[in-house]
């Protein structure tokens, strides 16, 4: 009994220190990649309004990919919200995860 829960306790502490070298390295990746980094940071904080992506119908939320090519005016949003709809996140994300995140909307811009 002790032994298995010994062992047990030996493969959960391996589990979660090759889940923290697998973070580690995906945020070494990311670090090097902006637009990758903006990917992630997107899905887990702008996806679920504005569509896995960047994907919506843009009727309830603007579809991002029609952004102007204006960095102040996204800073600006993102940092401090819009007319109550838009989350303010200048609390919550660092200006290198709002500038990443910019790189990842630049990239998927459609006009
Ligand atoms: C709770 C839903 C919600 C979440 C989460 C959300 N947004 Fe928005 N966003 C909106 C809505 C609604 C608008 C339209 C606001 C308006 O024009 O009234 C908007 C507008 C915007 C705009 C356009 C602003 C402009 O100047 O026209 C940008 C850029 C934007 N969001 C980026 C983001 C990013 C980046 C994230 C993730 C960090 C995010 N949003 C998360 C709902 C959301």
């Amino acid at each position: 009994m002790r032994t298995a829960a010994t062992f047990a306790s030996v493969v959960a502490i391996s589990a979660a220190v090759s889940a923290a070298a697998l973070a580690q390295q995906q945020d070494d990746n990311a670090a090097h990649n902006p637009v990758d980094l903006g990917k992630t940071t997107f899905a887990q904080k702008c996806s679920h309004c504005h569509g896995p992506n960047m994907v919506n119908s843009g009727t309830v939320t603007p579809d991002l990919r029609r952004f102007p090519d204006d960095q102040p005016r996204f800073v600006t949003t993102v940092k401090q919200g819009k007319n109550g709809r838009m989350p303010p996140w200048g609390d919550i994300l660092s200006d290198d995860e709002i500038i990443a995140l910019w790189a990842y909307v630049s990239s998927r811009r459609t006009q």
